[in-house]
């Protein structure tokens, strides 16, 4: 009989365990609620809601990679009036923790959504995505640029009031990960999600043209797990203080278990979810075993452990 903690905090907040759903690829968790109960897992993370519904980019918007998928999706969502009277009630009708990720086309636009929730009550934490890559313009990927990403948290700070904890999401797509870390510590972040996916291409060789509609998309699953620990490690290392919310690739227990020793307090499961919607309960199941016989108590004895002694 294990006696494993498996729980974990994210700012002031606690999960009953550290294995959460990714943004944008469970929606508001209605789809996988047919196979689970929503209270089986850490949180749900929520897909990026904005001020106004939006129908995302031009289809084909997904395409296949040997080892993970391009996704184009352009921020599809409801908006956020739609989304607060609907699909915020009915997970805490279900009694989920709930994570809401927000994103915007400009810093006001962040200011308006964190002044939205800010009242909402049955919401854990808000995610910042200033990554997502599927936007007509780079210079809206504001997780690129120090000054821009700086910008939206203390925007998102103002408005939110000191209740909520907030959840900047990155890219991996700049030179200098901790440095861009570092600037949204500074602008009042309690947590950061690692990582958001790489910006990528598919050709297709029959009509030898770009694979997607909107050309580029990010690349997910497998593929980038490599890239995600090392991110997760670096981050976790100059500011060891700071959670980690760890994504990318993640398929397994055993490669939850690698983003958690690189210094993630949770993570997030996403490509995995389209291929098997259990697929984030098996993870959970599968690292509290590994973490029972590798024997761990307290899962957050786990959380940056490979870092130790180096
Ligand atoms: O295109 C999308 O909706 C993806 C968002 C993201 O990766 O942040």
């Amino acid at each position: 009989m294990s006696t494993l903690d498996f729980s974990t905090k994210i700012g002031s907040k606690r999960f009953s365990n550290p294995i959460f759903t990714a943004s944008g690829c469970a929606s508001s968790g209605s789809e996988l609620a047919q196979f689970f109960p929503l209270t089986e897992i850490g949180a749900i993370v929520t897909k990026s809601i904005m001020t106004k519904p939006r129908t995302g980019r031009m289809t084909p918007r997904m395409a296949e990679t040997p080892s993970g998928m391009l996704n184009s999706i352009g921020l599809q969502g409801p908006g956020i009036d739609v989304f607060l009277e609907k699909d915020i009630p009915w997970l805490v009708s279900q009694q989920a923790k709930i994570i809401v990720s927000i994103a915007g086309e400009t810093v006001d636009e962040y200011g308006v959504l964190a002044r939205r929730l800010r009242a909402v009550s049955g919401i854990s934490a808000v995610e910042v995505n200033i990554s997502c890559p599927n936007v007509e313009n780079r210079g809206q990927v504001f997780a690129c640029q120090p000054d821009t990403a700086v910008a939206v948290i203390e925007s998102v700070r103002r408005n939110i009031g000191g209740e909520l904890p907030i959840i900047a999401k990155l890219s991996p797509d700049v030179t200098d990960i901790v440095e861009i870390a570092a600037a949204v510590i500074n602008a009042g972040v309690d947590s950061l999600a690692l990582i958001n996916t790489l910006l990528g291409m598919v050709i297709d060789t029959n009509t030898m043209r770009p694979k997607l509609a909107g050309k580029t998309g990010g690349l997910s699953g497998p593929a980038i797990r490599p890239v995600a620990v090392r991110a997760i490690y670096q981050v976790h290392q100059a500011f060891p203080n700071t959670p980690i919310v760890g994504m990318g690739g993640v398929a397994s227990g055993r490669d939850a278990l690698e983003l958690i020793l690189a210094g993630a307090s949770a993570v997030s499961v996403g490509t995995a979810t389209f291929g098997d919607p259990t697929a984030v309960i098996k993870i959970k199941n599968q690292l509290a075993e590994l973490l029972t016989q590798k024997g761990f108590n307290d899962f957050r004895d786990a959380i940056g452990f490979a870092h130790r002694g180096i």
